[in-house]
């Protein structure tokens, strides 16, 4: 066996109840029976379904290393089936983000989101596992820059040795599909240069400094609107985070949500909401199609396969994640967030309430000024 276990999530939005909301029980069920299937077949070696608001998010882990065919391949039926179930009691957006009819050996580009980390576990490896809607990739680059840059938030950069070394950040440009890496604590300045655009910059990858642990966090970067050749979605990303021991703690990874960060998406993917941490159950877009939500829930890897706290009534001893945000703590960065987004909905269709017009994801921009052309005068 393997000395070294890769955790993937893939994740899609492929139809929900109550307009852009929340997946249909049978389609998570349909999912969890397909990935029953790829673990009985080898394929991969555990799995946990979940979702944030309208998009079901696929926890694996196995030993094949990251975007491989047959993992990928998995999912993808997974996915295509739920659509299946979503088009058969005609739920609404069934298949959207199934860009293709043939999947071609890798889920990106194909429309899902992908996170996938290879590392060799460590003594005890609990792993925060962050999921976003109705938001970008980008929208992680300031909390995640607290946690690995910024000292008052991670005192653990000045007091744990191995955390003090720094950490690398691969960079990516979207729009242009390039990236860089950078290291910490020397570059910070110039990470913060790149970042702050988060029209253009994400961070992809995250590795320690320290030479005995490796990987850090991933996200995942794949813009639908570029995979598409159109806007078709923000896309709702996820980030995975190892913790503890030479990495920032859980506390450090979760403290910069208490700040509900105004973030692209939320309606019609063109407005700026505040950021709302919540519960999975809670994960429901209720006001204005958001604000834009950030669950954050933890399982360890363990001998190759997921421990959380287990369902004792489920046959199986399904898994149960632990649930971050779900508690009365969060309850003030939620009002933060809801007053946030509550101000920002005051300008209407003004900006900064939406985006500039090349991110906007809808826009009837180019037909009125068509429509213009012949009115249009210079002017004097
Ligand atoms: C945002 C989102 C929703 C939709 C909105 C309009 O990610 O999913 O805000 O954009 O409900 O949806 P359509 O165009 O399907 O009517
Ligand atoms: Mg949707
Ligand atoms: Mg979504």
């Amino acid at each position: 066996m393997s000395d070294r276990v890769t955790v993937s999530v893939i994740k899609a939005d492929v139809g929900s109840v109550g307009g852009h909301a929340r997946p249909h029980p049978l389609m998570m069920k349909k999912c969890e029976e397909r990935l029953a299937d790829g673990l009985r077949a080898g394929t991969i070696d555990d799995y946990y379904v979940t979702r944030v608001g309208d998009d079901i998010n696929l926890f694996l882990t196995h030993t094949r290393g990251e975007n491989n065919r047959d993992v990928h391949g998995l999912t993808w039926e997974a996915f295509m089936d739920a659509t299946k179930v979503a088009k058969s009691m005609k739920l609404y957006a069934a298949g959207q983000d199934l860009l293709t009819d043939a999947f071609s050996g890798n889920v990106r580009g194909a429309g899902p989101g992908a996170a996938e980390m290879e590392f060799k576990e460590r003594g005890a490896e609990p792993m925060v596992f962050f999921m976003a809607d109705k938001t970008e990739p980008s929208s992680y680059s300031l909390p995640l820059c607290r946690s690995y840059m910024d000292p008052f938030t991670t005192t653990g950069l000045v007091i744990d040795p191995r955390a003090h070394e720094g950490f690398k950040f691969e960079i990516v440009d979207v729009c242009d599909s390039k990236k860089v890496v950078m290291s910490t604590p020397d570059e910070t300045y110039d990470i913060l240069t790149l970042l702050g655009d988060t029209t253009r910059y994400a961070i992809k990858k995250i590795w320690s400094k320290s030479s005995d642990i490796g990987i850090a966090a991933v996200v995942s970067t794949e813009k639908l609107n570029i995979a598409a050749g159109k806007y078709v979605g923000k896309d709702d990303p996820v980030c995975i985070c190892r913790a503890q021991s030479g990495l920032p703690a859980v506390g450090e990874l979760l403290q910069p949500y208490m700040f509900p960060a105004l973030v692209s998406g939320w309606m019609r993917g063109s407005h700026y909401g505040g950021w709302y941490p919540c519960a999975v159950d809670d994960s429901d877009p209720v006001f204005f199609d958001g604000p834009p939500r950030i669950c954050a829930v933890s399982l360890h890897v363990s001998n190759g396969v997921f421990q959380g706290l287990e369902d004792p009534t489920s046959p199986r001893g399904t898994h149960v994640a632990l649930d971050y945000f779900k508690g009365s703590c969060w309850d003030k960065a939620r009002s933060d967030a809801v007053k946030a987004s509550i101000y920002m909905r005051r300008h209407g269709p003004f900006m900064p309430a939406v985006l500039g017009p090349e991110e906007m994801e809808y826009t009837t921009r180019p037909a009125v000024l068509k429509k213009l052309k012949e009115r249009m005068e210079k002017l004097e």
